[in-house]
């Protein structure tokens, strides 16, 4: 079967097509265009600037990714619903109704987080895991921060999630504190590492507590030590690189352990040896190194490619894919409709 997904979530304009024969997947295209620059000048991401961004993008980024001769083969289309932006969800849902009704192709509404879930079955550089149940899964991205259990392709447990902000909304937060540009994960990372490789630390010795690292639940917080980072930086007269490095480096171990120790913990308490780590956040290599320092040596863990940790159409066309060998069921185009707060 061939499947092009379509995304528009939040602030990628993604167009993918991919080839499923049952459970191998190839990519076949998978074009991703990120609205960064635009969002920059204002530190996040504002909605109806996004839906503007995705009405104009969409169309450059679906002739990139597909020629009109491959639509006419593909077998359907799958698009994200939500958890979203409305206004973004809204365009990616009526520009795949609209390809639906013109090329007559089935269409499939999934649930944007079940694709950050299989996102490390499309590897192409990164170890590739086999097809197979069950898995823990940590999604840590800008909107999300869950633990999940996935029993099969739509059978899951929540085992927790965050209480307040996303890691990777607290990453962007802090850099902004910082002075740094929106998306601040890869400037963390930076300023961070140039610390870290001057010093040997405990975790007694972080100048932030990890949130909720000794919490008998799967449940994560960011908001209060964002706040901390800006009292701290509040508190100093002068913030140079050197204080911006040594903060940025504290500020992402205390982020990153309570990840680290809950997933390892769950693996532990339900006896499931393969987890994948998923999302923007999955991207930041000192969080792998911490998985791999930590993980006992059965416990197989799985990082998506690059392409594949930020949000993109291919992991939507093998979400749609894999929805759709189990239901067996195409969603109606009068009736299929966006649902923002679409929870797992
Ligand atoms: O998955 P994604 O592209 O979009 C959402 O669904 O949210 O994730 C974007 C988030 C941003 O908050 C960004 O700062 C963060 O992922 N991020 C990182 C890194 N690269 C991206 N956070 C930490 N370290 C990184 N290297
Ligand atoms: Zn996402």
């Amino acid at each position: 079967m061939k499947i092009l997904g379509i995304e528009t979530s939040c602030d990628e304009t993604s167009v993918a097509l991919i080839k499923a024969e049952k459970f191998n997947f190839k990519i076949l295209s998978n074009i991703v265009h990120s609205q960064i620059k635009v969002h920059k000048k204002y530190g996040g991401v504002y909605p109806l600037v996004a839906a503007r961004e995705h009405e104009k993008n969409l169309i450059p980024v679906f002739e990139k990714a597909i020629t009109l001769n491959d639509i006419k083969n593909i077998d359907f289309i799958s698009v994200t619903i939500g958890p979203g932006l409305a206004p973004s969800l809204l365009l990616g849902l009526f520009f795949s109704k609209l390809l639906a009704l013109y090329f007559k192709k089935p269409l499939i509404g999934v649930n944007h987080l079940q694709g950050h879930i299989f996102s490390p079955f499309l590897n192409e550089k990164e170890k590739k895991p086999k097809f197979s149940f069950p898995y823990i899964c940590l999604i840590v991205s800008g909107g999300h921060t869950e633990l999940v259990l996935i029993k099969d392709i739509l059978n899951y447990k929540v085992l927790g999630k965050t209480l307040d902000d996303a890691c990777g909304e607290a990453f962007d937060k802090v850099a902004r504190i910082l002075g740094e540009d929106y998306p601040g994960g890869p400037k963390i990372e930076k300023l961070a590492e140039k610390y870290r490789k001057q010093k040997i630390y405990k975790i007694k010795d972080l100048e932030f507590s990890p949130p909720l690292i000794n919490s008998e639940d799967f449940n994560f917080s960011y908001s209060g030590l964002k706040t901390s980072v800006l009292y701290k930086v509040k508190k100093s007269k002068v913030l140079n690189e050197k204080l911006k490095s040594k903060i940025a480096f504290h500020f992402q171990e205390s982020a990153f352990l309570p990840l680290v120790k809950k997933t390892l913990l769950a693996s532990e308490k339900f006896n499931i040896k393969k987890i994948f780590i998923t999302g923007g956040v999955s991207a930041n290599n000192r969080l792998k190194e911490m998985f791999y320092e930590n993980k006992k040596s059965k416990v197989e863990i799985y990082f998506p490619d690059k392409i594949l940790t930020q949000d993109n159409a291919g992991m939507i066309a093998l979400a749609g894919y894999l929805k759709y060998k189990k239901t067996k069921k195409f969603d109606s185009l009068t009736n299929l409709k966006i649902s923002p707060n679409l929870e797992l």
